[in-house]
């Protein structure tokens, strides 16, 4: 019986590009289920899109100096092309800044509070004075109290995983200003979520089928005891808190982003013409709700979100939530600071979408962490796709193309082996199904290029290049049953290799009305004479240079940012305040550099010779150590022309030469394009 499935994707923060540790932990294996779950027959509704509120939005925001917004639009952007360009089978890819989301979040919010599923509390919670704002999440930085890692964030050690609260920091840090915070008054509104523990216990302590890293982590969360979730916060990006008395206080970005998926969900249905549509796959007991997400991520999906689609009362809670552990990189974890990445995009530069999906498929960190290497990818694809499947798809088309005009030979007579290759069409396909539905996928992969492989194994076995001459008979009952298991092959390999699939059912003239379903795969899905269109190579080998240049590629990468890693810059502290009259009094001028020598016996200072415009005039100036006499003469810079004149190592010096310290740079002129003797001020 066919059945409606649901499926999302976590929505990735539109903070910065997709690596391969995104698509490996969530993206991937749900594009594999969907497109399993719509050859299966099943009615299949793939949600994602862009995460676009929280602290890490607008901390990226304020690096580079521009608004959130520009941030999400950039990102969002980058995002979703390179989902479709990578293959990734969304129904529909949305954004949370969108205003569907805003009121969709908001009346979810609104009717919790009217249900009094939530608490009002008064809290001290860490302010940032000179910021003027109260520090959540990301914005503090301090010492882990579980592991002592020095940088932990204010939600979470990213050392030892740990959840944290910005009070539970040692040495609380603002991220902003780099100053121990001061604690201040506020009111937010919290989820208890210990209300909720029996109903979660029982319902969880019910899934026999649930990841057992997925269910270890749920466990440890329930046998610690569930406190109050605050659900709001003082910031001023993110969905507004829709009620009287909140003004400056926005939802949690944790509370709007699941959100997104149904909002996202009400945007398709509006996008194909039935408003109401999404309703079936929300709130319909029939539905099941799976959601694909990383490790880190668990709590969220299988604790807090629950607890808010079952408190509502109209929605259904998960089925499954298929959590995937981490990919590394050539040893290393993957980093976006320390530059050790390789970025979706650039991949897609380099390579075909369909290779890295089945190098990831066949590698999946699905039990513990992964580890993806270059040298592995290359393996892959050449000992798999490009020696095994691509061989054999080329060696059966090629023949048939040369000994049997291009059209399917009759099967006659056939031996033993060629019909336990046939029977092996089924089997194959019931084991690759189970694996899928049971969500492993690295299994479905290897059960898949099995397929491959035996039909490789029995078409070299049967050697059709002899029996083309000694019984053409057994020649054609080879390459009939090889191109039954092509044809196969081109729909159990879809949800891997899509594109070459694609391709591989044009080749074969299979005529499907729609899509060709799994079960409708049979070892006689190719008619006798049917013509075979001949095809180039499928898979191209990966030669060793290229394999080289990405890695050359990921170690420049890292060694720039290593290169550049901002020394924390600490910033001198400001002076004392004073009034415009004590400014009024300093005549600060624009001066050319006529001349410059070193001061004899000084190591320090160089004898400079400025033109004011109304006079020229000598200072004596400490910058000897930093520039060379005659790299200096022409530049125009800002000077204290009224000091009192003073004797320096004999030389009267009438003024100063104003210096700019940068802390990564040293001493740097003040650089004016005005006029020798202008006045600033
Ligand atoms: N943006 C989050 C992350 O990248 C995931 C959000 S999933 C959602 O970790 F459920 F909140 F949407
Ligand atoms: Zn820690």
């Amino acid at each position: 019986m066919s059945k409606r499935v649901l499926v999302t994707a976590a929505l990735p923060y539109a903070n910065g590009p997709l690596h391969l540790g995104h698509i490996a932990g969530a993206y991937l294996p749900s594009d594999l289920y969907c497109r399993y779950k719509r050859l299966a027959g099943d009615e299949v509704l793939f949600i994602c899109g862009s995460d676009e509120h929280g602290v890490p939005i607008t901390i990226a925001a304020d690096k580079e100096g521009v608004s959130p917004q520009e941030i999400v639009d950039r990102y969002h952007g980058i995002n979703k092309k390179a989902f479709e360009d990578f293959g990734i089978s969304f129904d529909y890819y949305g954004r949370t800044s969108s205003a569907t989301h805003r009121e969709i979040s908001q009346k979810f919010f609104r009717t919790l509070h009217e249900k009094g599923v939530f608490i009002k509390k008064t809290e001290q919670q860490y302010y940032d004075v000179k910021a003027g704002m109260f520090l959540a999440d990301r914005y503090m930085k301090g010492t882990c109290p579980k592991c002592g890692y020095e940088e932990a964030y204010g939600d979470q050690c990213e050392k030892c995983g740990t959840a944290l609260s910005p009070t539970e920091l040692i040495n609380p840090k603002s991220m902003l200003s780099g100053e121990q915070p001061e604690m201040r008054e506020t009111e937010h509104w919290y989820i208890p979520l210990g209300n909720y523990e029996n109903w979660l216990k029982e319902w969880i302590g019910s899934k026999t089928d649930w990841k057992p890293n997925v269910l270890g982590q749920c466990n440890s969360w329930l046998d610690a005891g569930l406190g109050d979730r605050a659900v709001t916060r003082d910031l001023k990006w993110g969905v507004p808190v829709p009620l009287e008395g909140a003004e400056g206080k926005v939802l949690y970005v944790w509370f709007d982003a699941p959100i997104g998926y149904i909002s996202a969900s009400v945007e398709w249905a509006a996008q194909i013409g039935d408003p109401e549509g999404w309703k079936l796959f929300w709130q319909d007991d029939e539905t099941e709700l799976v959601h694909f997400i990383g490790k880190d991520n668990i709590v969220f999906h299988c604790i807090i979100f629950p607890v808010m689609l079952k408190t509502h009362g109209k929605y259904v809670v998960p089925k499954n939530v298929p959590a995937n552990e981490y990919l590394n990189l050539e040893g290393g974890k993957l980093s976006t600071s320390r530059g050790w990445a390789v970025w979706l995009h650039e991949y897609l530069e380099a390579f075909e979408p369909d290779l890295l999906r089945y190098a990831l498929a066949a590698t999946m960190p699905e039990t513990k962490d992964a580890d993806f290497q270059w040298k592995d990818f290359q393996n892959r694809v050449n000992n798999d796709l490009a020696d095994v499947f691509g061989n054999f798809v080329f060696r059966t088309f090629s023949f048939i193309g040369r000994f049997f005009d291009g059209k399917m030979p009759p099967l006659l007579n056939p031996s033993e082996q060629d019909l336990a290759m046939l029977e092996e069409i089924k089997q194959s396909g019931a084991r690759i199904a189970k694996a899928y539905e049971s969500f492993k996928f690295k299994e479905a992969a290897l059960h898949t290029i099995n397929l491959a492989r035996a039909g490789n194994k029995y078409f070299t076995e049967t050697e059709p290049w002899h029996t083309r001459k000694s019984n053409i008979e057994a020649c054609g009952n080879t390459l009939h049953v090889s191109a039954q298991i092509v044809a196969a092959l081109s729909v159990y390999f879809e949800p891997i290799l899509p594109a070459a699939c694609k391709k591989l059912k044009s080749a074969l003239n299979i005529t499907f009305n729609g899509m060709l379903l799994w079960e409708e795969v049979k070892p006689d899905m190719i008619s006798v004479g049917q013509e075979i269109t001949p095809m180039e190579i499928l898979f191209k080998k990966i030669e060793d240079d290229a394999i080289q240049s990405q890695v050359a590629l990921l170690e420049a990468k890292a060694a720039a940012k290593a290169g550049t890693t901002v020394k924390e810059v600490s910033y001198e502290t400001e002076k004392k305040g004073i009034a415009f009259g004590d400014f009024e009094k300093l005549d600060l001028r624009a001066a050319e550099i006529l001349a410059a020598e070193k001061v004899p016996k000084s190591k320090k200072l160089l004898k400079i010779k400025i033109n004011l415009g109304y006079e020229q005039r000598t200072i004596v100036s400490g910058i000897a150590e930093y520039f060379q006499p005659e790299d200096i003469i022409g530049k125009r810079v800002a000077v204290v022309a009224n000091l009192i004149p003073r004797k320096i190592m004999g030389i009267e010096s009438k003024g100063m030469i104003l210096m700019a310290h940068d802390a990564t740079d040293g001493l740097r002129f003040v650089e004016t394009k005005a006029g020798p003797g202008s006045c600033i001020n």
